[in-house]
């Protein structure tokens, strides 16, 4: 054949392959993907596995803003999709929140270019952080934080909030969620605890599992358009650096990596989460986008995760920039994809990474079946979600999007989560007939209400967008009148760049009016943030704030202390003149209505501490620490400091009703093999209002080869109760509910004695 007759041949062949990619249909979408990924060029397989972000295809003439209204650079989009291959992109523009119409005008012009101009036609997947309601997007159902959630101990809440929020991310076009977030909440110093479920590793498991299924369906799978694929993190221990600041170094023994950190992610990986997202950080010296044991050995091999690995934002480059174990970007890449990345979420010089991706493939130094493992995931994820068929989504096909029923779910989150944590002389709930002072930097505010991750990433911009929904003040005078509520902020937040601090703000007037009030509800806490912004040199609560506390308890008047935060904030000097205090965590923007009918007796609080409340910020333990942590002060000359001294314990929270356990029963003294252990208790309303309470089951270890933690949470439920009324609750525990890990990293349940405790009653049983 000579040469004309053999290219026009191979031109041929081209033509017919690209004609029956796009037209033939293929049985299984392994059989598609394999065909794919045998026609991608090297190029087009290294660009599915880079992310971009929006700002980075933005007119603006900068990779790190655009202009306002935001427009496509097309120029740029086709640099990056048609001849980078760019798979993904992610982020919104400019910090702040779209309208669902302007995300589909934007997701359907992406997917135009790729789907119609690329030689292959991969769609692209968009990604976003929507972590408690659609954050970016205008007019989306807004709820509590993730922290406020775990306080219902309902899982619930959990599963209606991701599956409104499935619901809500798809009717904005966009099909990747990265969320939730399974961090052990275990240092209150770190800025992120808010963005998860507390310290507990089971609580933080159940909810999260929930979650998934909400997200991604429980019957549906993430091809229907009211699911998404969700995106698990930040693997693992990333929330416990040893400074409590975040993105520096965490130093986690292999056992409790294993038995605290470990677990939840393992529970939804069972689930089916799609994708899971690297710890920004660095575990016992080792930079986790570098891991190898963690990334491959851990989450692929052990854990037998199929799904994609992305890296958290510019977390290659950081490699070689922040952690110093990369002298450029190229090692940087090298040593992330050899670790098992499969996705970089770059996000702004895509073209350095996919070049040097390339070379190091050409060179030898990462495998083509590296590449070609990624890739598989990436595309599988692509297929799943049904991007072939239907690229983008669109808000006139959801017409359920913020409606009235998204909207009481997210309330009831709220109200089910608020928890009461001191009410002294059952001075709540008030009556609507008091006249009150309303004070603090947080009484006015909806960004305070919602923290991070609200309309834009620190979350400065909710009072803008959320002016429709009601404060704590707007939701107090919506309760009982405004001719009864005096407003004077005595300490107002500053902005001083990312990160706000708070002023005087009237404030002697504030210390004036409180002569005159009979009730002053007093709204301490923080202002949003999130990640490094959020960083905390001091625990306790500002020096502002505690003032005002300490100056408006002098009027005499009973003052109720509303706590508005991320984290605990330490409050020990003036807890002690508060009447109650109660824990709204960030509620959201239903947070104000439903503190208000919690503080005026329509509704009766049920929430629970889903962390340690610390009374000091030097002693920061969590309720499941070593009996070593209790050694009780001396008798005679000696005074130890270290014992077990929390504000609030782990689970605590009153109701306006009374609950009364009795009669503890278990089916069997002993536990072996896999025979499980039945356990009863017997739950009555003593009270005269009918209320919910979280039954909790702990079990103890009481001797073991290694220190036993003095308890765990093992299993919980929450109930319903009218006044009078008794329930019998029923748990089931196993001999692997009782294990621990050993230092060498394997799951053991030692013969021994243990006890079980539910309220303050307690059993002992036995594992042989
Ligand atoms: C955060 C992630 C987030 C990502 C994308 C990072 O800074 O750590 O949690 O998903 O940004 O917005």
């Amino acid at each position: 054949m000579n040469k004309a007759r053999v290219i026009r041949l191979m031109i041929f062949l081209c033509a017919f392959v690209l004609f029956s990619c796009s037209e033939k249909q293929y049985d299984t979408i392994d059989e598609k993907l394999e065909s794919l990924l045998e026609e991608m060029t090297l190029e087009e397989k290294v660009g599915q596995m880079a992310q971009i972000t929006l700002d980075v295809i933005g007119k603006g003439g900068s990779r790190y803003n655009s202009y306002e209204p935001f427009l496509i650079d097309t120029v740029m989009l086709r640099k990056a999709i048609l001849e980078y291959h760019v798979g993904s992109i992610l982020n919104t523009t400019n910090n702040y929140a779209l309208t669902p119409v302007k995300w589909n005008e934007i997701i359907s012009f992406i997917q135009q270019i790729a789907m119609e101009e690329s030689r292959m036609k991969i769609p692209v997947v968009y990604g976003i952080d929507a972590i408690h309601g659609v954050t970016y997007t205008d007019g989306a159902t807004i709820f509590p934080q993730q922290i406020t959630l775990a306080a219902t101990f309902n899982p619930v809440h959990a599963y209606n909030m991701a599956r409104i929020t499935a619901y809500e991310t798809r009717a904005s076009g966009i099909p990747w969620n990265f969320s939730p977030v399974l961090d052990l909440g275990a240092d209150p110093r770190f800025s992120r605890q808010f963005e998860g479920f507390g310290e507990d590793p089971y609580l933080i498991e159940i909810m999260g599992e929930q979650m998934i299924l909400g997200y991604e369906g429980i019957t549906d799978s993430i091809s229907s358009p009211y699911k998404v694929a969700t995106c698990v993190k930040h693997f693992l221990g990333y929330s416990v650096p040893a400074s409590g600041k975040d993105r520096t170094p965490a130093y986690i023994p292999e056992n409790m990596l294993r038995e605290y950190h470990l677990e939840p992610f393992k529970k939804v990986i069972d689930a089916g989460t799609e994708s899971v997202m690297i710890n920004s950080g660095i575990i016992n010296g080792i930079s986790s986008h570098a891991s190898y044991e963690l990334i491959t050995k851990i989450l692929k091999e052990e854990l037998g995760f199929k799904g994609v690995v992305v890296t958290d934002w510019m977390d290659i480059i950081n490699l070689h920039t922040r952690d110093k174990i990369a002298v450029d970007n190229k090692e940087a890449v090298k040593l992330a994809v050899n670790a098992g990345i499969d996705m970089s979420m770059i996000p702004y010089e895509f073209e350095q990474f996919c070049q040097d991706l390339v070379a190091l493939v050409k060179e030898g130094e990462v495998k083509e079946s590296r590449i070609d493992d990624a890739v598989r995931r990436i595309l599988s994820m692509k297929m799943k979600l049904g991007l072939w068929e239907n690229p983008v989504t669109k808000i006139e096909d959801y017409p359920e999007f913020a409606s009235e029923t998204s909207v009481k779910e997210a309330y009831e989150a709220a109200a089910e989560a608020i928890t009461l944590l001191k009410n002294e002389y059952k001075i709540l709930p008030l009556s609507k007939s008091v006249k009150v002072l309303v004070t603090g930097p947080n009484a006015n505010s909806m960004r305070a209400l919602n923290g991070g991750w609200t309309y834009s990433w620190q979350g400065e911009k909710a009072d803008r967008y959320a002016q429709q929904y009601n404060t704590i003040l707007e939701a107090i005078q919506h309760k009982i009148g405004g001719i009864n509520v005096q407003y004077v902020p005595g300490v107002s937040y500053v902005e001083t760049g990312n990160y706000y601090e708070d002023k005087d703000d009237r404030f002697s007037e504030a210390v004036q009016q409180a002569k005159k009030a009979d009730v002053v509800i007093l709204c301490l806490g923080e202002n949003s943030y999130t990640e490094k912004p959020g960083d905390l040199n001091d625990l306790t609560l500002s020096h502002n704030q505690l003032n005002l506390a300490k100056e408006v308890a002098k009027s005499g008047k009973p003052v109720i202390l509303v706590l508005n935060e991320g984290r605990p904030r330490c409050i020990r000097e003036i807890e002690p003149s508060m009447a109650a205090v109660v824990q709204t965590y960030l509620p959201g923007n239903y947070g104000g209505d439903a503190l208000a009918d919690i503080l005026f007796g329509d509704v009766n609080p049920s929430g629970k501490l889903p962390y340690t409340y610390p009374s000091y910020p030097n002693s920061l333990v969590t309720y499941y620490h070593k009996p070593a942590e209790e050694q009780k002060r001396a008798e005679g000359a000696y005074v130890y400091e270290s014992d077990y001294n929390p504000q609030y314990e782990f689970g605590y929270g009153l109701s306006y009703t009374d609950f009364e356990y009795s009669n503890l029963r278990v089916s069997s003294k002993t536990i072996s093999g896999n025979k499980p252990v039945e356990i009863f208790v017997d739950i009555a309303n003593t009270g005269s209002l009918s209320g919910k309470e979280v039954v909790m089951l702990y079990t103890s270890d009481l001797y073991a080869s290694i220190t036993p933690d003095v308890k765990r949470l093992r299993r919980f439920t929450k109930i319903e109760l009218e006044p009078g009324e008794k329930k019998t609750v029923r748990f089931e525990l196993n001999a692997r509910d009782l294990a621990f890990v050993t230092p060498d990293g394997k799951w053991i349940t030692e013969p021994g004695e243990f006890e079980i405790k539910t309220g303050s009653l307690k059993q002992v049983i036995k594992y042989k």
